[in-house]
């Protein structure tokens, strides 16, 4: 357990993203409620992700995260989350065949509303408001009232994981995620797709294993875990206030868990030294990630990682990378040299989507396809190089067919983005960007795997 922590001692750091509520007294009846409400995971479900995520910092494994910038209230309807879901399945199939390796499924989901902001206002025809910060902390409508921080948003965020969760482990373990049926959806999208030609050769390749596999009497029916699979949740950890609330003492082992999801991360903007939220996730047991932009030296990734994970417990720590196409060659090998040389057992994961933000010429914020494969080529490029496994993805994505990132096998043009723009936050891959993402990182995976074989012959 770590020394001189407790739940609130984050408020001994400084705090930076926190809404400021209008009523103290208010915001103190909020979060006493969440206190009383049940955990959403469990100590063990934590502990178990630690544990495959061990394996994946080992180079036995594969982490696909994946899901949306920001949940909204307003968009929380069963098709949303099923589709998402059936997306980040059909991706690890497509990973799992071509590696060989057991992917980690964890989404960005049933509690990722806080949003970290570059102001803290936001100006328009000369009106100044709050900015938006995500839907458990204020409104997105561009009034006074609904930029008010409210903190009975919280309660609403709250119940509204719990019942994303639900659905969630219920696909999961209730039959949604067969094998068969999860390669059915990508076989017969992949037949409406202009772009499936270039990938009908693995598909076919994991029809004939499943095929085989049947053949031998290894099938849903025979195999239950076929029918089954292990789905994780997480969200950044930026809303301090609730993530204390949802802070609890196992009762098994005595450690104190975030049981609001099972893996939190630390964003970009609030890992620096002396940070609230680096003070609040050092004393957790979850599994955890920092976000690693081009500000961050390795001497201070490195003391982070000290305060973080003295024990240098294997799966406790995920770094993300998020440092846009043409930036990651340059910086990310004196993080890999460091964090090595210095023996911290890590998860190297990519988010290509951060770093690639662009304005179109109309406007809207997006993403070009291109740039974010060209971040991965780049990620798995100096994984190579260093020696070290290309550990994960993080990914924005929806199972949506909205136009919010450009390119694509099926265009998305700058034209276009207007057509179904419906982020609340940042652009998101779609489906079917999203599939055609994992058939390249498919590609990569495998030829990382054949480089090792070589080595070891
Ligand atoms: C995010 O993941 O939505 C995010 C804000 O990322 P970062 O902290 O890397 O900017
Ligand atoms: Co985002």
């Amino acid at each position: 357990m770590a020394a001189n922590w407790a739940p609130d001692s984050w408020t001994r750091g400084e705090a930076r993203q926190l809404p400021t509520y209008p009523d103290a007294a208010a915001l103190d009846a909020a979060t006493d409620t969440l206190a009383t409400f049940p955990p959403l995971v469990f100590a063990g479900e934590a502990r178990n992700l630690t544990a495959s995520l061990a394996e994946v910092a080992a180079g036995r494994g594969f982490l696909l995260q994946g899901g949306d910038c920001a949940e909204s209230f307003a968009e929380h309807s069963a098709n949303n989350i099923r589709d998402t879901f059936r997306v980040i399945l059909q991706m690890a199939v497509v990973l799992t065949y071509a590696s060989k390796l057991p992917v980690v499924k964890l989404g960005r989901m049933a509690g990722q509303f806080a949003k970290p902001r570059s102001t803290d206002t936001e100006t328009i025809d000369g009106v100044e408001l709050p900015s938006y910060r995500g839907d458990n902390v204020n409104d997105i409508a561009f009034t006074p009232e609904a930029r008010a921080p409210d903190p009975q948003r919280m309660i609403r965020a709250y119940s509204q994981s719990a019942a994303t969760l639900n659905l969630l482990r219920a696909f999961a373990s209730g039959g949604y995620a067969n094998l068969h049926q999860v390669h059915r959806w990508t076989h017969d999208f992949m037949v409406r797709s202009p772009w499936s030609k270039k990938y009908a050769e693995t598909a076919d390749r994991i029809g004939e294993a499943l095929e085989f596999m049947a053949a031998c009497g290894i099938d849903p029916e025979t195999v239950p875990q076929l029918a089954q699979t292990n789905f994780y949740t997480s969200h950044e950890a930026l809303l301090l206030r609730y993530e204390q609330a949802l802070t609890r003492q196992d009762s098994l082992t005595g450690d104190w868990y975030d049981t609001s999801a099972h893996f939190l991360w630390i964003g970009d903007r609030t890992r620096f030294e002396g940070s609230a939220h680096v003070e609040y996730l050092r004393g957790i047991g979850n599994p955890i990630g920092v976000k690693c932009g081009p500000s961050l030296e390795p001497d201070a990734l490195l003391r982070m990682l000290d305060t973080l994970n003295p024990g240098r417990v294997p799966g406790r720590m995920t770094l993300i990378t998020r440092y846009g196409f043409d930036k990651i060659e340059a910086h990310l090998p004196k993080l890999v040299r460091a964090v090595t040389r210095a023996g911290h057992p890590v998860v190297w994961s990519c988010d290509p989507m951060h770093g690639n933000v662009v304005k179109a010429a109309n406007g809207y914020k997006t993403r070009p396809f291109d740039r974010i494969l060209a971040e991965v080529r780049g990620f798995f490029a100096v994984h190579r190089a260093e020696g070290t496994h290309a550990g994960g993805i993080h990914a924005e994505m929806t199972g949506q067919n909205v136009t919010e990132c450009t390119g694509g096998a099926i265009d998305v043009t700058e034209q276009s983005l207007a057509d179904r723009y419906h982020t609340h936050c940042d652009p998101r891959l779609n489906a079917s960007q999203s599939l055609e993402l994992a058939f390249l990182l498919a590609e990569m995976l495998n030829a990382e795997m054949a480089e090792r074989k070589k080595v070891a012959a």
